[in-house]
């Protein structure tokens, strides 16, 4: 019998794929991590089940409880899978920013959706984060925290990192990573530098964001910008800057059109976070040499989630009116 237990033993084992085609003319190999074919369709389905495993270790996390979680709606999708499938309860709280695609499947899949205004300060009590905070304090429900879990790198240092290593038999020379939490670039960097301390960290960072600057040890400001799930205008706790071996900020219009060029050219249907980082691996070949290479980059969710957004040609034109 090939049948698995459970979703829950589908999740992480994603393919590595080579993208050739995106890549034509290059003398560096550029390979593609295919987050998005996780079961809740991203990279975030990895942190979502290991958090809730070890919360539920811990004892915090109670049979029938209710979890909480800020999220830019992919962890959420994976904590209600997640949830689905433990008899917990899920409260998820959004900025305004997220997506239609990814607020309407996490109400489909039976989680509580509260949606507020963007381009508050970490600092103000009205920021999304802190709003989940406080309904968990007050409710007694569990935080899933990814911002400042352990638990979120630990799943990318025991999966993702091994898998890459594994399937470039140890032949990954650079790993290119956004950060929203710092999960995946902190816990995938850390094991492979481990494995091989000249393996070199990218942080793709999409223009608006101010991790770059902070990174780059530059004064940072933050602004608006329309890539979801990268970038941030406060240091997420679990981002170890110090991985970061080159940093390259992308702008909106390249990140869409990347996403664009990676269905066109390979028939990978990605969001922005994957079109700012293969465009962000393509720009590290143009300025890094051409000398053969392997260049893994992180595509850390699907298409389907920006439908209403990047694929929608009368939104792009409002919101990126050049492109
Ligand atoms: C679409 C998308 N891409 C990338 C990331 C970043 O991953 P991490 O939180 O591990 O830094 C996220 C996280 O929120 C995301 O939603």
């Amino acid at each position: 019998m090939h049948a698995a237990k459970s979703l829950a033993s589908l999740v992480g084992n994603t393919p590595l794929v080579a993208l050739s085609r995106y890549g034509k003319g290059l003398r560096n190999n550029i390979f593609g991590k295919c987050e998005f074919l996780n079961p809740g369709g991203s990279v975030k389905d990895r942190i979502a089940f290991h958090m809730i495993d070890k919360a539920e270790a811990a004892g915090v996390l109670v049979p029938g409880g209710t979890i909480v979680e800020a999220t830019a709606g992919n962890t959420g999708i994976g904590l209600a899978l997640a949830a689905a499938l433990k008899g917990y309860k899920l409260v998820t709280y959004m900025s305004e920013k997220v997506s239609k695609d990814k607020v309407n499947l996490l109400q489909a899949l039976g989680a509580e959706t509260i949606i507020l205004p963007g381009g508050k300060p970490i600092s103000d009590p009205e920021h999304f984060m802190n709003l989940a905070r406080t309904r968990a304090k007050e409710s007694g429900a569990w935080l899933a925290n990814q911002f400042f879990n352990e638990s979120n790198v630990e799943a990318h240092y025991q999966t993702t990192g091994p898998e890459i290593w594994k399937q470039t038999e140890g032949t990954v020379d650079v790993l290119v990573a956004g950060v929203g939490t710092g999960g995946t670039l902190t816990g995938t960097g850390r094991f492979l530098k481990e494995k091989n301390p000249d393996v070199k960290i990218v942080l793709a960072d999409p223009v608006g964001s101010m991790l770059a600057g902070l990174v780059k040890g530059e004064e940072s400001t933050s602004s608006s910008y329309l890539v979801e799930g990268i970038g941030q205008d406060f240091v997420p706790g679990n981002f170890d800057t110090s991985l970061v071996d080159e940093v390259i900020q992308v702008r909106d219009e390249d990140s869409v059109q990347a996403a664009k060029d990676l269905l066109k050219t390979e028939a990978i249907f990605v969001g922005s976070s994957s079109g700012c980082i293969a465009f962000a691996a393509l720009q590290y070949c143009r300025e890094f040499g051409g000398d053969g290479k392997n260049i893994v980059a992180i595509l850390p969710d699907g298409g389907r989630g920006y439908i209403s957004t990047i694929y929608d040609q009368s939104w792009l034109d409002t919101k990126l009116p050049t492109s």
